[in-house]
């Protein structure tokens, strides 16, 4: 399993979250965020008001994925996150120990 942080444009979240349904996918913590990446040379716009050194809104998605869905969950939220302009954001994964479904008290590849 994989803990997986996604930090992507707040009003991608919706394309985000349909392309992950539609690959049977679900299961997700959503955060609102701000933050910075290399935008020394990129001033990056959002709602109309341009940021060069400011935290930007950003929307914080994390998840526990399966090992044999970890490409195809990159693959989607990179896809529906993409306008190819700076700020699209950045997705980070490392390996997960547990996971347990409370309900059920079932565990790790079970419980996600
Ligand atoms: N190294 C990092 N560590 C933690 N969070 C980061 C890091 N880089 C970026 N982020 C987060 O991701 C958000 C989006 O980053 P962003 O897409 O601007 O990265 P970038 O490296 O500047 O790429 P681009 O040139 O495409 O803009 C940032 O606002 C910040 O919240
Ligand atoms: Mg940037």
């Amino acid at each position: 399993m994989y803990w997986l942080t996604a930090i992507v444009r707040p009003f991608k979240l919706n394309d985000i979250y349909e392309q992950l349904l539609s690959e049977g996918i679900g299961g997700m913590t959503i955060t609102e965020v701000k933050g910075f990446g290399n935008q020394k040379s990129h001033a990056e716009v959002y709602r109309g008001n341009t940021y060069t050194s400011r935290f930007v809104p950003k929307v914080k998605i994390e998840m526990a994925v399966k090992d044999d869905d970890l490409d195809r969950v990159i693959q989607s939220i990179s896809l529906a996150s993409k306008t190819g302009s700076p700020g699209d954001g950045k997705i980070f994964a490392w390996r997960l120990e547990h996971a347990i479904r409370i309900r059920t008290a079932e565990s790790d590849g079970l419980a996600i």
